[in-house]
């Protein structure tokens, strides 16, 4: 510019040279704010520095119009500043001078600002220059919005496939966008990646940055993400800023089925409900087809196939099938897995023998109980709800009644707790009947008028008939009777009648034999205390002087009595009752059955009763 402004003046003037060489020389310097954000205000100062004194300078500013040409858009000498007219700065600028320099601001800077700004100084005589600042105008871009594909990516697309696209709008300069998967930058590869990348430009010089991303997908893209990043000049940095990420659907072949049981958990028995899955590794989820041996397309909802109440016949081998629709290799889109079943059974027990068998007394029997069944087996029989033996069979030996009974056998399988089954045998015991005590003597002790009961026990198979003679009783009848198979109780009740000892015998007999007890009864006589039939018939003179003379009598022996034993008789009657030992089953009264104790004292006792105004004759209720 110097040459060119010499040329000028060498063929204005002519003295361009000398000018130059007597030292005509003015150094300008621009300082400034070289960037600045859009909407901002910029200046620029334009500092001269004239090597020799001038006695004017001239000043003015320029810019490049989008020809090429220079436009003046300020002027200024020492007398005036003024900023030219009709240029698009004319608004939005303003000049101020100083000793050293001028300094230009731009207010609301806009794109077109980027540009050259000219400082022309020219001194005359004293030298002209001029210096030049390039402004740079930034606007930030909007952050970066991104856009995965929403269909599934398949991984046997042999070219990269669109993924995704992101797009940045409103920045200046131009931004840049970059692609990262997982976090590491996606460059162009051959065969793997393509970056598309569409800039444009709107109305007011911003700029949109579009970058499609292109990428051969595999399998383990399924978990990857995307994201885009921006990056853009600020002033005096550069700046990123990341999008969200985004996944992509990735649809790939299935190469493996797993297959697996889902109910029941453990072991699977007769009557369970089975449930088995299927499940393919491509995706999407293979369509799935279940069969078992020749049976093809079981039915089959939500790749699960149920099974209910299953029996061993359903136990085999069940297959897997996918069918991958997507697939458009041909080579390997069938893919099978396979599961073998199992259905454990339990039959019904078994027992031999069936339901009831006879046994002779003394006889050895083995009963064995068996249920067939898939898995090892427990065995246990019980009688009366007791466990008495582990294992299947039962040996009875030696028979007694006591054997006979309901025995019942469970057979349990110890890997499968629901599964249990029983079965039961019936033994009788043959014998001829057996009198419970049958040696014990019976002896009966009680009061004439009492009533006694007598209980005969028997066992015996077939059941006994049981009779009863006591040939010098006659008021006796049978108030009980209890038959069981091989048991028959049977309690007669008989009045005592006579003050003799007399005999009943319990006869039991079947077809094996017979037994027979014997029941010893002795009465007790009643003494009655004479005075009383003579007070009765007599005068009430008589009456009182015989009841006085008793009374004294009484009296006397009572005291006799207490004398002799140092105490009155407790009770009422002075009776000491007692269980009666022999019979276990009737069940004592009170009053009834006594042990005679001492003769004499039995006397004295009842004769007490009568002196104490108990009316009430000890005789039945
Ligand atoms: C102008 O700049 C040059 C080189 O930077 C320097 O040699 C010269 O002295 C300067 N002149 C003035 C008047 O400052
Ligand atoms: C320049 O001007 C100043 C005053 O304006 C004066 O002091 C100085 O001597 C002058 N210098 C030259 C070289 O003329
Ligand atoms: C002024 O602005 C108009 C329209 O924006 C443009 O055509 C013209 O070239 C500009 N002039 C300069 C000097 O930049
Ligand atoms: C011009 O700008 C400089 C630096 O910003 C400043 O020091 C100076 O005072 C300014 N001059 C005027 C006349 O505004
Ligand atoms: C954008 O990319 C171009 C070319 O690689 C590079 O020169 C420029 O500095 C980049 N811009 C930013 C803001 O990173
Ligand atoms: C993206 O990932 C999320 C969470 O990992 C998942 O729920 C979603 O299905 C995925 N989207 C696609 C298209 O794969
Ligand atoms: C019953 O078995 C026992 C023991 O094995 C044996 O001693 C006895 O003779 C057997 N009785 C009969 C009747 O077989
Ligand atoms: C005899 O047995 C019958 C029936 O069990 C019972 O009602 C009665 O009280 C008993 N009598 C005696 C004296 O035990
Ligand atoms: C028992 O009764 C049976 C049949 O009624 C009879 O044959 C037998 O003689 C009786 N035995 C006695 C001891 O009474």
């Amino acid at each position: 510019m110097l040459r060119e402004g010499c040329w000028m003046l060498l063929l204005v003037v002519g003295v361009c040279h000398l000018a130059q060489d007597v030292g005509g020389e003015v150094n300008v310097t621009m300082v400034g704010d070289s960037e600045v954000y859009m909407g901002d205000s910029a200046e620029i100062r334009c500092q001269y520095k004239f090597l020799q004194n001038a006695s004017m300078v001239m000043v003015q500013w320029f810019v490049r119009d989008h020809r090429g040409s220079r436009v003046r858009i300020s002027y200024s000498d020492l007398t005036m500043q003024k900023v030219d007219e009709n240029t698009n700065y004319t608004e939005r600028i303003s000049v101020a001078g100083d000793s050293g320099g001028e300094n230009l601001t731009i207010v609301d800077v806009k794109l077109s600002d980027e540009r050259e700004f000219f400082c022309q100084v020219d001194g005359l005589a004293a030298g002209s220059n001029e210096g030049k600042f390039h402004l740079r105008v930034f606007d930030p871009p909007e952050p970066p919005v991104i856009e995965a594909v929403r269909h599934g990516v398949s991984v046997t697309s042999v070219s990269p496939s669109k993924v995704a696209t992101c797009e940045t709008t409103k920045g200046f300069p131009q931004p840049n966008i970059t692609w990262y998967r997982n976090h590491k930058p996606l460059h162009r590869r051959q065969g793997q990646v393509n970056l598309i990348t569409l800039v444009s430009k709107d109305s007011t010089g911003l700029y949109t940055v579009q970058s499609e991303l292109q990428y051969k997908v595999t399998r383990e893209d399924k978990d990857a993400h995307f994201f885009c990043e921006v990056s853009y000049f600020v002033p005096g940095a550069v700046r990123t800023v990341e999008s969200k990420s985004v996944n992509i659907s990735v649809h790939y072949p299935t190469t493996k089925i797993e297959m697996w049981r889902e109910l029941p958990e453990g072991l699977v028995k007769e009557g369970d409900t089975v449930e088995i899955r299927c499940h393919g590794d491509g995706n999407p989820p293979p369509a799935i087809t279940f069969s078992r041996e020749q049976e093809t397309d079981l039915d089959a909802d939500d790749n699960v196939l149920v099974l209910k109440d299953v029996t061993r016949r359903d136990s085999g081998i069940y297959h897997c099938h996918s069918l991958d629709l997507d697939s458009r290799s041909a080579d390997n889109n069938e893919v099978m897995e396979f599961l073998q079943l199992t259905v454990h059974y339990l039959d019904p027990a078994v027992v031999v023998p069936r339901d009831s068998e006879v046994m002779l007394k003394g006889e050895n029997l083995s009963a064995s109980c068996n249920a067939l069944s898939s898995l090892e087996t427990n065995t246990v029989w019980f009688k009366n709800g007791v466990e008495i033996k582990k294992g299947n069979v039962l040996n009875l030996q030696d028979a007694t009644f006591d054997t006979a009974g309901h025995y019942n056998c469970e057979v349990t399988v110890p890997s499968i707790p629901g599964l249990h089954t029983s079965g039961s045998v019936h033994i009788i015991v043959q014998g001829a009947p057996q009198l419970r005590d049958a040696k014990r003597e019976m002896d009966v002790i009680e009061k004439v008028g009492k009533w006694v009961n007598l209980t005969c026990d028997v066992r015996g198979h077939p059941r006994p008939i049981v009779t009863w003679s006591a040939p010098s009783i006659t008021g006796w009848r049978e108030v009980v009777r209890r038959e069981t198979e091989d048991f028959v109780q049977s309690i007669v009740t008989m009045k005592i009648t006579r003050d003799t000892d007399v005999v009943a015998v319990c006869n039991a007999t079947n077809k094996l034999g017979a037994d027979t007890k014997t029941y010893t009864i002795r009465s007790i006589p009643i003494v009655t205390p004479a005075a009383r039939n003579t007070a009765d018939n007599s005068g009430v003179i008589i009456v009182v002087i015989i009841i006085s003379i008793l009374l004294v009598a009484i009296l006397g022996s009572v005291l006799y009595f207490l004398y002799k034993k140092g105490k009155l008789p407790c009770g009422r009657s002075g009776k000491q009752e007692i269980i009666n030992p022999f019979s276990t089953k009737e069940k004592t009264n009170k009053d009834d059955i006594v042990v005679e104790m001492k003769a004499d004292k039995t006397e004295k006792s009842v004769l007490l009763k009568g002196v104490n105004g108990d009316k009430k004759p000890p005789s039945d209720q």
